[in-house]
């Protein structure tokens, strides 16, 4: 225990909202140790990514007013991360969550209320041979059962970025996942202790990238993470049906019943709710996941029975994370954002039934800027 305590001291991170701490705090990291076994996982993050690794929990503790007050005024959020990312910034291509904390600080949060933890590796040049583990969907739903008794919140929030997306709703909705190399077995759903569930740039129908043909082999474009698969296009031979496979796969007008990545089939087949209000984001500047946002005639990034869908128009990947925080603040608290701000230019709440074929989003903001 003391080795944990040891390593606790110090890391403070400095911003014009005051500082954070860059793991967990020893308070946490002490109801963590509680239970040493369930929370191995946790535990595990906070060794071994000692810099800007973890977040979350009381720092106030030897403030004996301080102590009297329950830990959490609002419900909680716990942060999930994407494929080569981390919980805090790491570096330029691992930015973490830090816009995010500075933002939700200055709006009256403490950190006793955001929560975060890496898992992976946090190195892009190995990116393609991540996928998702058991370990991972396990350890992330022990996370946020153990933010949820830390706090005692009958509720907690949920925001998560890009793979981060599929590995909360997997956490939440738990049951049983096959993987290609064996079965997870994850519990009863948590959706009831939800409230906001947002996935920003999710992949939920897989990756187009994934449809050309020498990335097919790597662990990341497999059944087990982002595999979109391969469609026939107007009666095409096998030659150029491969050959076209990235090129349809991304584009508006195509649809078919695809053999999508088993792992996000079996999520998105179980047809739950991961919260009381989902919310999918994307960008149509998105270089990983495409302009169109398609896989095979579906959005990828929309999770089925979304409350609200946001478009945003010139946003990458990672900027769609990073420079939202604003919005993120407004839909956890609010469930809507507002969109009367100076920088945008425009703002509709109709889309056709044909670019969302699997279920009509009930309102769609699309942002052309920020
Ligand atoms: C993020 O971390 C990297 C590497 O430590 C550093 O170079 C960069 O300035 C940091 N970015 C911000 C916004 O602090
Ligand atoms: C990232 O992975 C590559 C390939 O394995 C390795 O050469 C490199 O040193 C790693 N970078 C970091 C920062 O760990
Ligand atoms: C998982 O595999 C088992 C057999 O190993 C099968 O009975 C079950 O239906 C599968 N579940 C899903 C969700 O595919
Ligand atoms: C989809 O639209 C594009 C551009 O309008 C067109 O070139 C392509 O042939 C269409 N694909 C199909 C399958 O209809």
């Amino acid at each position: 225990m003391m080795i944990y305590l040891a390593a606790v001291a110090a890391l403070l991170l400095c911003s014009t909202v005051g500082c954070f701490q860059q793991r967990f705090s020893e308070h946490f990291v002490e109801f963590l140790l509680n239970n040493e076994e369930r929370n191995e996982f946790a535990l595990k993050s906070f060794k071994e990514y000692k810099h800007a690794g973890t977040f979350g929990g009381r720092v106030d503790r030897d403030d004996e007013e301080d102590s009297e007050k329950p830990i959490s005024r609002h419900d909680p959020v716990i942060f999930v991360h994407g494929n080569q990312e981390s919980a805090l910034n790491f570096s330029a291509t691992a930015t973490g969550w830090n816009n995010q904390i500075e933002y939700f600080l200055s709006k009256g949060y403490s950190m006793a209320e955001l929560h975060g933890l890496t898992h992976g590796q946090r190195n892009v040049t190995v990116a393609l041979s991540n996928r998702f583990t058991c370990e991972v969907f396990r350890g992330v739903r022990r996370h946020i059962e153990s933010v949820l008794h830390y706090t005692q919140s009958p509720k907690v929030d949920i925001i998560s970025h890009s793979m981060g997306v599929t590995i909360a709703r997997a956490a939440i909705i738990g049951g049983t996942l096959n993987f290609s190399d064996g079965v997870c077995h994850l519990g009863h759903s948590l959706a009831s202790k939800v409230d906001t569930f947002l996935g920003i740039a999710g992949a939920n129908y897989g990756v187009c990238y994934c449809a050309i043909q020498h990335l097919m082999g790597f662990e990341a474009c497999s059944h087990d993470a982002f595999a979109t698969g391969v469609c026939q296009v107007n009666g095409e031979n096998d030659e150029t049906m491969t050959a076209h496979a990235p090129l349809h796969c991304a584009a508006e007008n195509v649809s078919c019943d695809n053999n999508y990545a088993s792992i996000l089939r079996q999520i998105n087949e179980r047809n739950e709710p991961c919260g009381d209000f989902t919310v999918s984001t994307w960008s149509k500047q998105d270089e990983i996941l495409g302009g169109t946002n398609m896989a095979w005639g579906k959005k990828t990034s929309h999770i089925p029975n979304s409350d609200l869908t946001i478009e945003y128009g010139d946003l990458t990947h990672s900027e769609i994370k990073d420079l939202t925080s604003r919005h993120q603040h407004e839909l956890v608290n609010m469930h809507a954002i507002n969109v009367e701000v100076p920088r945008i230019r425009h703002a509709t709440d109709t889309i056709t039934a044909a670019t969302t074929p699997l279920t009509a989003p009930r309102i769609v903001i699309s942002l052309l800027s920020i």
